[in-house]
């Protein structure tokens, strides 16, 4: 457990990383040229965004073949000599695996629709209500309900995603075997680390019943077979072998008492769970497609409850800010404008020093930042396609949905990763697949890594670094201090009378804090800022999105 603790994860977009074939569509060959890299940059696991068969409808969460490889992104001599070629650099591949649904363009569903009974019993069908109305009135996450016309047969089939993307009967063995099989068949090809999209939601009931809330959620998420579900998918893949393998659950709208069941070691579930509560401290009344500031004080306390709930229950959380379906955190907390540095290195800091494990998302490195597309015409993804549609049929006036989707589209986080100032960003030489952000001209790899101050690559290079070296960072215990105060999120780490207090200030105006009595006196070490470095006294003032940690030895 202990080296896992040590280790950073680093995510790659496929389709957006490097383009080596000028199609447009970043690929595996691609990756392949970027492992120095990313090798400088001192991370351990590459987790890479599903790139096998697909129609692409959902940027492949659709996937139509678990086993192949998309020609989009090349083909599995690429894929065998990416795992090679980044061993070799002490980089391991972690999959995304997609197992809640397929796309109905799979070969199970497209049996299931020729009538075949083994395979409608892979999927989820039901009968209409005697009303004709739909099996239940749950609605798909990407708006609509969640039913779709299985074919001419009169029964209908459940997408909790998009209609292209058909859930999957876990409750069938033969469903669970074959899967097992995909998983395995990847542990084969010497992945290490194993991604499971919503793997919160794959135990439905049986019986599916109308949700009181007219929405659904609380009938699917985190039901105790889903837990029965994975302990089973452990046993059956990464949990039998001798290599430890890094797993990591997406749970969609999960709880800590269920986050740490998870990911405590004893049950044989997962390594650790993504959690998303911080992330939707900008929604009004719930709601993601709205537009208004973040509330800090909620994100502080989501979490300092997640710290201190998973740690108590020895449960393990992923750190993280940006992912493939948030938009970049730096446009979202901070100031990157005027503060690109300080904004980028403090938000980082704040998760680099947490008891879990960080993942950086491509880009977050160098300070990208979100787009600003104010045309639809720059979006691509479904969820954002149908959100337009949704809020201009609810009446919202054009400016105000444009304001919306600039801020929450997952797009904001899919443009090309900005390798240089040439054109497309370095990305690729033909036509991209999605526009890159125009300030692709100054903030790029090339730029970043000739800066000798101010290098928010440096600063990445230089946390990943700290938790290799300190196991107060990767084994300490975490405590929330300053609570109340209004601007900075602050915690203590301990491991064995090693000691780390670290200050994170959310805005721009300077604060002074109090330093607590008991570190007062004793001679801290300035381990890492974006500051200026200074001895700590009875108080700290703290600049624009100023982040400084403190290392204190054993008394
Ligand atoms: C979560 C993935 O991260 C997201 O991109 C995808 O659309 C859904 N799961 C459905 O697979």
């Amino acid at each position: 457990m202990s080296e896992m603790r040590k280790k950073v994860v680093y995510q790659i977009y496929p389709k957006s990383f490097k383009d080596s074939d000028g199609n447009g569509i970043g690929d595996l060959r691609g990756v392949i040229e970027k492992l120095p890299y990313l090798d400088k940059l001192g991370v351990d696991l590459l987790w890479m965004n599903p790139f096998f068969t697909s129609p692409q409808k959902d940027n492949g969460y659709d996937i139509a073949n678990y086993t192949e490889i998309d020609p989009l992104f090349g083909t599995m001599e690429d894929f065998e000599e990416l795992v090679e070629k980044a061993r070799e650099k002490g980089m391991e591949i972690m999959l995304d695996m997609v197992l809640n649904h397929t796309s109905i363009e799979h070969e199970w569903f497209q049996k299931a629709l020729a009538g075949d009974k083994k395979y409608q019993d892979y999927y989820i069908l039901r009968e209409p209500k005697p009303d004709g109305s739909l099996p239940t009135n749950w609605v798909s996450k990407f708006g609509g309900p969640a039913w779709a016309p299985f074919g001419d047969t009169g029964k209908y089939y459940l997408h909790l995603y998009d209609v292209s993307q058909a859930d999957l009967n876990w409750h069938n063995p033969n469903v669970r075997k074959e899967l097992y099989q995909v998983v395995n068949y990847w542990l084969d090809k010497g992945v290490a680390g194993l991604r499971f999209d919503v793997i919160n939601v794959i135990g439905k009931d049986e019986e599916l019943k109308d949700a009181a809330d007219g929405i659904g959620k609380y009938l699917y998420t985190d039901r105790p077979i889903a837990h029965t579900f994975i302990h089973e998918l452990n046993q059956e893949t990464f949990g039998k072998g001798d290599r430890e393998i890094m797993t990591v659950g997406e749970m969609s709208s999960t709880t800590v008492e269920n986050g740490i069941l998870y990911s405590d070691p004893k049950n044989q579930e997962l390594s650790m769970i993504f959690s998303f509560h911080h992330l939707k401290v900008d929604y009004l009344n719930g709601e993601k497609w709205s537009h208004i500031p973040f509330d800090f004080m909620k994100l502080k306390y989501i979490l300092d409850d997640w710290q201190d709930g998973m740690s108590k229950g020895n449960g393990w959380n992923a750190l993280f800010w940006n992912n493939h379906d948030q938009p970049r955190a730096n446009s979202r907390f901070g100031d990157p404008e005027h503060y690109p540095f300080e904004t980028a290195t403090m938000l980082a800091q704040t998760v680099h020093l947490l008891r879990g494990t960080p993942y950086v998302y491509q880009g977050e490195e160098i300070g990208m930042t979100n787009p600003d597309f104010m045309d639809m015409q720059d979006y691509v993804d479904v969820e954002t396609l149908n959100a337009y549609k949704e809020l201009s049929e609810q009446g919202v006036e054009h400016e105000e949905v444009m304001e919306i989707i600039k801020s929450k589209s997952r797009d904001t986080s899919r443009t090309p990763m900005q390798w240089s100032a040439e054109k497309n960003a370095g990305f690729t030489t033909g036509k991209p697949w999605i526009k890159p952000a125009e300030n692709f001209h100054y903030i790029n790899v090339e730029e970043e890594l000739q800066k000798k101050e101010h290098s928010i690559f440096n600063y990445y290079q230089k946390l990943i670094a700290l938790r290799k070296e300190y196991k107060v960072i990767s084994e300490g215990s975490y405590l929330g201090i300053l609570m109340d105060h209004p601007s900075v999120y602050a915690y203590i780490r301990e491991y064995e009378g090693e000691e780390l207090l670290v200050f994170n200030h959310f805005y721009k105006e300077p604060v002074v804090v109090e330093i607590p009595k008991a570190y007062q006196e004793r001679q801290g070490q300035y381990l890492i800022g974006n500051g200026e470095e200074r001895a700590l006294g009875s108080t700290l003032t703290l600049g624009p999105y100023e982040t400084v940690a403190y290392y204190f030895d054993k008394k």
